[in-house]
C-alpha cells in the first residue's frame, strides 16, 4: 500500500489524460500524498480543477504561480517527493526526458528528482514501435526509470495494438510493489566489485579491458534501492558512483583484493561483477619502456583470483560471482561457479548481441549451486540488476 507516501503525478498531454484522474484518486485512496504537475498540452486533455480537487492540492503548470508570480521549485518538489510519476507519458516527454531537454516544469522536476521515477507511456502503435521511441525508452531505463507497460487494445487513433497506457489500477500495483520490496533488504551489507582493473607496464602502458563498470553500478544502485548498505569496490569508470552507496576506486588486481577482502568482512554478500585482469605484469618499468624495432616479450605473472578467495573464506556469507564468456559458456559458468564455491553464477556471453561490455543492455542466465537455472531475455542493466537481486533475495529467504 501507498499509505504517507509522497507522489508527483505528472501529466502529460495525451487522450489518456483522462485516466490520470481515477490514478489520482487511486493513489489518494491508498493513503499516498500526491502533487501533480501538468503540462501545458495537458491542460487541453484534462481539467486541472479535476486533478487539483482529487489530489486536494492546487496543480503546477508554470514555473511561477500566474497569480502572485510566486516561484515553483522543481528541485523542491523533486527532493519532497518518494516517487515521481509520469501518466500517461507522451512520446515527446519520453525523448525530451532521454535527451535531458527542460522546457517545461515537468521536465525540470525530472532532471532534479532523486527518488524513483515511472512512466506509463501513452501513444499509437505506430509511435510507440518507432525506433526512435524504442531508443529513448531503452535509454530511460539505462537510466534507472521504470517503465509501466502500455497495454494492447483500441487506441484513440482507432487502430488496435501496443500503446494504451497501463489501467490506474496497475500503475499503482505497480508502486505498491515497489514499496514494498524497497525495504526488503535493509541493514543487509553487501559488497559490489565493479569496472576492469588496469595493470601498468610503464608510466604510459598499460594492460585493461572493455568493462565500463555500467553491470557493477546498476547492481550496487539496485541493493541500495532495497534498503542494502553497499560498499562498492570500482575500478576506474568514468560513472559518477551512485548516491547513498560506500565507493572505494581502486586501479589493480591486486588493488581490488586487498580492498574487497577488508571489506568483504564486514559484509553478508558479495555480487563479483568486476572484469579483473587474470595477469599482470611481473616488472613495471618507471620509464618508459622505448620501442628498438623487435618483438617485444611481456613476461605477466597471475593475479589473485579474489572472488575465489572470498569463496574460500566466505562461510555462511553469499557470494555471487559473474561469467563472461565466448564459448562453451555454461560449462565455463557451471565449473567457476564451483571452483570459486559461488551460491550463484551469473553468466553472460559476448555471443550474445547486446550483452556484456560497455553497452546498456545484458542478457543472463543465473546458475544456481543446487543445479537449478533461469535464463532472461535481453534487458537494460538496470532491469538485469533487478533479475539479479531478487535471486539474492531467494537465496537470502531459503536460508532463514
Ligand atoms: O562493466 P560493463 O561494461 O557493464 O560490463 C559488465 C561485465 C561484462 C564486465 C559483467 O557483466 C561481467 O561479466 N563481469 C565479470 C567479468 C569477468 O571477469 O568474468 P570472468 O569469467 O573472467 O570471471 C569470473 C568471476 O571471477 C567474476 O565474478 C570475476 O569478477 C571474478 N574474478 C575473476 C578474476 C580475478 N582475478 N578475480 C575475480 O574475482
Amino acid at each position: 500500500m501507498l499509505g504517507g507516501k509522497k507522489i508527483i503525478v505528472g501529466v502529460t498531454g495525451s487522450i489518456a489524460a483522462y485516466k490520470a484522474a481515477i490514478l489520482v484518486r487511486t493513489l489518494v485512496r491508498q493513503g499516498a500524498e500526491v502533487r501533480v504537475v501538468m503540462t501545458p498540452l495537458a491542460k487541453e486533455f484534462i481539467s486541472p480543477l479535476t486533478l487539483a480537487t482529487l489530489s486536494r492540492h492546487p496543480i503546477l503548470v508554470d514555473f511561477f504561480d500566474p497569480e502572485d508570480g510566486r516561484w515553483n521549485s522543481h528541485v523542491a518538489l523533486g527532493e519532497w517527493a518518494d516517487a515521481l510519476l509520469i501518466a500517461p507519458a507522451t512520446a515527446n516527454t519520453l525523448a525530451k526526458m532521454a535527451t535531458g531537454v527542460a522546457d517545461n516544469l515537468l521536465l525540470t522536476t525530472y532532471l532534479s528528482a532523486r527518488c524513483p521515477v515511472f512512466v506509463a507511456p501513452a501513444m499509437d502503435l505506430d509511435m510507440y514501435g518507432h525506433p526512435t521511441t524504442r531508443y529513448n525508452l531503452d535509454s530511460l531505463k539505462s537510466y534507472g526509470v521504470r517503465v509501466v507497460e502500455p497495454g494492447e487494445g483500441e487506441l484513440a487513433s482507432g487502430l488496435s495494438g501496443k500503446g494504451r497506457m497501463a489501467e490506474p489500477e496497475e500503475i499503482a500495483a505497480a508502486l505498491s510493489a515497489f514499496f514494498a520490496r524497497r525495504r526488503s533488504l535493509a541493514g543487509y551489507k553487501v559488497l559490489v566489485t565493479a569496472g576492469p582493473t588496469i595493470e601498468p607496464i610503464d608510466p604510459v602502458r598499460y594492460i585493461s579491458n572493455h568493462s565500463s563498470g555500467k553491470m557493477g553500478y546498476a547492481l550496487a544502485a539496485e541493493l541500495r534501492d532495497r534498503g542494502a548498505e553497499v560498499i562498492l569496490v570500482t575500478g576506474r569508470t568514468a560513472l559518477c558512483p551512485p548516491d547513498g552507496v560506500t565507493t572505494v576506486e581502486v586501479t589493480t588486481a591486486d588493488e581490488m583484493f586487498r580492498t574487497a577482502s577488508a571489506a568483504f568482512e564486514r559484509c553478508e554478500a558479495a555480487v563479483m561483477c568486476a572484469a579483473v585482469a587474470d595477469y599482470t605484469p611481473v616488472e613495471v618499468s618507471d620509464r618508459k619502456i622505448k620501442k628498438d624495432g623487435g618483438a617485444w616479450t611481456l613476461e605477466l605473472r597471475p593475479t589473485q583470483d579474489i572472488a575465489a578467495a572470498l569463496g574460500a573464506v566466505k562461510g555462511d556469507r553469499l557470494l555471487v560471482g559473474f561469467a563472461l564468456e565466448t564459448d562453451r559458456e555454461r560449462e565455463n559458468a557451471l565449473s567457476k561457479l564451483q571452483r570459486k564455491n559461488m551460491d550463484f553464477i551469473v553468466l553472460n556471453s559476448l555471443g550474445d548481441e547486446g550483452a556484456g561490455f560497455g553497452v546498456d543492455t545484458n542478457k543472463i542466465t543465473i546458475l544456481r549451486r543446487n543445479g537449478t537455472e533461469r535464463a532472461f531475455g535481453l534487458k537494460s542493466k538496470a532491469e538485469v540488476a533487478r533479475d539479479i537481486v531478487d535471486e539474492i533475495e531467494a537465496c537470502r529467504a531459503e536460508r532463514a
